[in-house]
């Protein structure tokens, strides 16, 4: 040890490599919650209460050295309960919720799912930040498109028809009339799906670039009941049809385009005169010092190897990342031609925001 460096205090190097063993922990455990849910192991002991190994391994028809590792490891991360004395292992119903009933706002294996599919790309993100390129949505696999599907729709579920909606001015009131509008950047058409349920007068057209989302999207309409009003498009932000939308929507999917401003302004000419942008976005603060929380940590993940790589994948590439916060969004949007803009909603999870020409 040279004069000029500090002493290592041993104390907090330990504290820290054993925080470290845990997130070593929890990375593996993206991968475990995701065998729970496809395997079906939760909702398995969320029906049957307290198990042994072999009769989860049984009912669900996998491997019992599987069943039993799979638990131990939950055990010891406290997703479930371990009872030594009967050898039996529980879900507590709390964590049933919120890792099997899909449609609950603490719905989580959506999570895991989209987190585990980007990490799986992770090799095409390295060479895509040496060479300083992109790597787009439409690259990734179905744990990411269907895992992103998973992960937003209980909110929107939760939050879209009864406070979002609401929360801008008039647009409850021509949705239940009947308006046209368009839901850009749609991924599997969660959001689409749902204000087409809600509001039978209106017709909807769903925009992605992802034609394979554009796939799936018109299946989910079909098995909805609502294909006969909503139809779904491969288009651009920057340059899909039609023109008088009483609503345009963006759900989660600004911060992911290579060119937002070019965005914007198109949603400017696209609008009716009286017309409104819905723009849902990540939950962010203006400053990093804001967004070094929690969810400002997972929402960094995920900028760092999906959203800001799938902005850069595309023309312009002006990757705002998905914690641009308020005053950048702001920015976008009046820099597209549009004057009015403010924030009607805010959940954990989620910033809405209300722009108008
Ligand atoms: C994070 S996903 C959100 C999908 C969906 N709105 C939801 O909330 O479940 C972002 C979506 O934006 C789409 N997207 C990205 N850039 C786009 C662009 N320039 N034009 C249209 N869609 C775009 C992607 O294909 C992807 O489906």
């Amino acid at each position: 040890m040279t004069d000029t460096q500090a002493p290592i205090d041993t104390d907090a190097l330990m504290a820290f490599v054993f925080r470290a063993v845990e997130e070593a922990g929890a990375t593996l455990n993206a991968a475990l919650v995701v065998m729970g849910d496809k395997l079906g192991y939760y909702r398995d002991l969320a029906a049957h209460g307290p198990s042994t190994p072999a009769e989860l391994a049984a009912r669900t028809g996998t491997g019992e050295p599987y069943a039993r590792e799979w638990l131990n490891a939950q055990a010891a991360g406290s997703y479930v309960t371990y009872d030594p004395a009967s050898g039996r292992y529980t879900l507590p119903p709390e964590q049933a919720v919120a890792l099997t009933v899909e449609d609950s706002p603490a719905f989580l294996p959506g999570l895991f799912q989209i987190a585990l599919g980007t990490v799986h790309d992770m090799g095409h993100i390295l060479d895509a930040a040496r060479d300083g390129t992109g790597f787009g949505w439409h690259e990734h696999g179905a744990d990411v498109h269907v895992g992103c599907e998973r992960f937003f729709r209980p909110s929107y579920h939760a939050n879209l028809v009864g406070t979002w909606l609401p929360a801008l001015d008039g647009t409850v009131d021509r949705l239940t009339q009947g308006a046209v509008v368009a839901d850009v950047g749609c991924g599997h058409g969660s959001s689409t799906v749902l204000m087409a349920e809600a509001f039978p007068e209106s017709t909807f057209v769903g925009y992605d670039y992802h034609e394979g989302s554009v796939r799936t999207a018109r299946e989910r309409a079909e098995a909805a009941g609502v294909g006969d009003r909503v139809r779904f498009e491969v288009a651009s932000a920057q340059d899909f049809p039609g023109a008088g939308f009483d609503l345009v929507t963006m759900f989660d999917s600004l911060h992911d385009m290579g060119d937002p401003v070019g965005a914007a302004r198109h949603v400017r000419d696209a609008l009716a005169d009286d017309g409104t942008w819905m723009i849902v976005e990540p939950m962010a603060g203006d400053r990093v010092e804001d967004n070094l929380n929690p969810v400002g940590r997972a929402y960094y993940g995920f900028s760092t190897l999906l959203c800001t790589p799938t902005s850069l994948a595309q023309d312009v590439g002006l990757a705002l990342g998905t914690q641009a916060g308020p005053a950048r969004i702001h920015d976008v949007v009046t820099a597209g031609g549009l004057t009015r803009f403010r924030e009607v909603a805010r959940t954990p999870f989620n910033l809405v925001f209300e722009a108008r020409r």
